[in-house]
């Protein structure tokens, strides 16, 4: 079985961990909670990176020593990924002796391969992002790309890394590891830059003291990402010097283990280029891979220290638990995508798939029906006799677990997160399907029973599946099932793929509400409360976006003439809940030639039953099995005496009409943006 090894970029100190650096930070634990289920020695790393001039100037404008500032910019860290249940194995900082002296070791391996010179350096450096720029990558004005201010003149007399002497080295590496960087996209864009041809790169700085010495030129020191890159293997004791051993970095680097770098796409070519270039030149393996997410904003808005609005941890853990939230990025985020933050739908999907589709279930079976039933025991039944329904229902969990398990194994969260849903939904409509509810009036106690022991398994697989997500409520879950909270076992795989394995007989335990509901003005005083205070007057000018047509008032008119409706912002979107559902029914309304009746499977929503007034355009059965698009937040609203519960979305001009549907395959109930 081989060892697992897991990064988070190691944070800069100088700001407070937000919603961007904890995305990383649970991304990296639910991996290595997964791996750890699996019983696969794992580890995972974090840490902090301490050095660099930015931080030196900071410390002094503070009137205080690095050391001492940065020591005081530590404990935030280590108290926000412990609020968020992230189980690190290890935490670096690169100011520790431990790191020091291996980043130093790594430099000696450099010299000792003939790729660290001398020489004379004039570029065009950000200290924001401690690099050098060419011209071509500069914004107008000799901006800086990322920090959008004037980068500065320097000349020094550095040390280089002969990185022109790994273009073809690196083209060759990626050549036979085709999944060296994820996602794919990402990794065509390191390639033609390194197709491109590199350039060698400036290894060390004479103009601040704020880092690491070069070994036998202490009065330089040794360029930032270099010392900061060595992190993820001077935390397992590398590189080694000569008579050493470290059995953590025999264990866990490779060829032995699985390396995977998680890092957001702004830090990617240090990771994809010059990360594995030094490693090669010090005659050591690289990674096994460098998976690069995308970044979060907020409500739209980039998060950004001029807008104010850096959403940090804690209140929402407050307000949610931990484990909520993890859930949430993970689950809306497409894992390698930009993804926006929003509080509104964090509380949708606590209420809709947290609070009515997993919660509800195991409220339905457990608090009532085992309860009231079985005297609130586990019933036994002989597999051999249970009914295609059950059947069914077991064949596809195992499906959904193993897809699952696939997912998490290529490092798409959000992506297994969609299969154990998938889950979720099927669990309730065999609920609904098979009424226990009424089967409980019956005399019989046998149908009930198998029906019972489904869902309970569903739930248990659930659980454990939920786990490195939601390791708080999983475990409660289990606890209500009557059983052990998860507990890791290297060499013992948990993942939930055989069915059957809740004993007959175990007491449940029947408690709270897991996701129990806020009540509407609850929630709204709460998300009031969590709301970064914008001051959109102060996002600066690359930010803006470009000004729309619309915005002069004679172009305003004109487009409005052909029925253009004045401009809206992000925020007035993102109110409406545009989802994809199935039509699962379609029939026509007696005495109506314009409306037909759907009922719609909006996923974890549940099923919809909506009026269209398409009933000119479509015969029912046009409709049936279809994927559509469904305004899923409108107040219900009663037409010929029924119910419509939604909206569904077509496009035409009164001569023609068109339903809008997906034209891929997407997950029910998948929110349209
Ligand atoms: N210190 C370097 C990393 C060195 S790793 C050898 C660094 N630190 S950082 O604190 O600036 O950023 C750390 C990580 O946070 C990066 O991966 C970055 O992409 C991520 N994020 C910062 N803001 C983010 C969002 N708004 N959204 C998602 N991730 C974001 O770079």
């Amino acid at each position: 079985m081989s060892a697992f090894y897991v990064t988070t970029p190691i944070y800069y100190v100088n700001d407070r961990p937000h919603i961007g650096t904890a995305y990383s930070t649970i991304a990296a634990d639910v991996l290595a909670r997964y791996h750890r289920l699996r019983g696969e020695p794992t580890r995972f790393l974090t840490g902090l990176d301490e050095h660099g001039q930015k931080l030196e100037r900071r410390a002094r404008e503070m009137g205080m020593e690095p050391q001492a500032f940065v020591d005081s910019m530590a404990p935030p860290f280590l108290e926000a990924w412990r609020a968020l249940s992230c189980q690190y194995d290890d935490f670096i900082r690169t100011t520790e002796p431990r790191h020091k002296e291996r980043a130093q070791e790594l430099w000696r391996r450099c010299v000792a391969s003939g790729d660290i010179y001398e020489d004379d350096y004039e570029g065009l450096y950000c200290v924001g992002c401690e690099a050098y720029y060419t011209d071509k990558d500069l914004l107008e004005g000799n901006q800086c790309p990322i920090h959008k201010r004037p980068v500065e003149v320097l000349k020094e007399r550095t040390f280089f890394f002969r990185l022109s002497a790994y273009t073809d080295k690196l083209l060759a590496f990626y050549e036979k590891h085709p999944k060296f960087v994820q996602p794919e996209g990402r990794f065509n864009e390191v390639k033609s830059f390194v197709r491109e041809g590199l350039k060698d790169l400036s290894l060390s700085r004479g103009s601040f003291s704020w880092g690491i010495p070069v070994p036998g030129k202490p009065e330089h020191v040794i360029y930032v990402w270099f010392d900061a890159l060595t992190n993820y293997m001077s935390a397992l004791g590398g590189p080694e010097k000569a008579g050493e051993k470290s059995d953590l970095l025999r264990q866990f680097w490779p060829p032995e283990a699985r390396v995977v770098h998680i890092v957001g796409k702004d830090i990617l070519r240090f990771h994809a280029v010059y990360w594995p270039a030094f490693l090669m030149s010090a005659g050591l393996e690289p990674p096994t891979q460098v998976w690069a997410h995308g970044w979060l904003t907020v409500d739209g808005h980039k998060m950004s220290k001029s807008l104010g609005n850096f959403i940090p941890p804690g209140p929402l853990v407050e307000a949610v638990g931990a484990d909520v939230l993890r859930y949430y990025l993970m689950r809306d985020v497409a894992f390698g995508q930009d993804g926006d933050f929003s509080h509104e739908n964090l509380f949708a999907r606590y209420h809709g798939e947290l609070g009515n589709g997993l919660g509800n279930l195991l409220n339905r079976i457990v608090a009532s029906i085992v309860k009231n039933s079985f005297q609130g025991v586990v019933p036994e039944v002989d597999a051999s006799q249970l009914q295609e329904l059950d059947k069914a229902l077991v064949h596809k969990a195992q499906e959904c677990m193993r897809v699952a398990a696939r997912e998490l194994d290529e490092v798409r969260p959000n992506r297994a997160l969609d299969a154990i849903w998938e889950l979720v939904s099927l669990t309730n409509k065999y609920v609904d399907q098979t009424e226990p509810w009424k089967l409980a009036k019956q005399a019989d106690p046998s149908r009930l029973a198998q029906v019972v022991y489904t869902v309970l398994e569903s739930l248990r697989a659930l659980a454990i599946a939920l786990w490195p997500f939601m390791p708080g409520k999983c475990d409660e879950l289990l606890l209500q099932l009557g059983l052990d909270p998860v507990e890791p076992k290297q060499g013992q795989d948990l993942w939930p793929l055989r069915w059957g394995l809740l004993p007959a007989g175990t007491q449940t335990r029947p408690g709270k509400a897991l996701f129990p509901r806020f009540e509407k003005d609850q929630e709204a005083a709460l998300i009031a409360r969590l709301l970064p205070k914008v001051q959109p007057m102060e996002e600066t000018k690359a930010e803006k976006p470009a000004e729309s047509p619309a915005k002069s008032p004679a172009k305003a008119a004109a487009t409005r003439d052909l029925g253009a409706k004045p401009d809206v912002n992000i925020d007035d979107f993102g109110k409406l809940d545009l989802r994809v559902g199935e039509v699962k029914l379609a029939e026509r309304v007696p005495k109506s030639d314009k409306l037909l009746r759907l009922e719609v499977d909006l996923g974890p929503l549940g099923v919809r039953q909506i009026l269209a007034g398409i009933g000119k355009h479509y015969a029912p059965e046009d409709l049936l099995g279809k994927r559509i698009a469904v305004l899923a937040n409108l107040p219900p609203r009663k037409m010929m005496g029924l119910e419509s519960q939604g909206m569904v979305l077509a496009a035409g001009d009164g001569e023609v009409l068109s339903v809008m549907h997906p034209h891929k395959d997407v997950p029910l109930g998948s929110t349209i943006a």
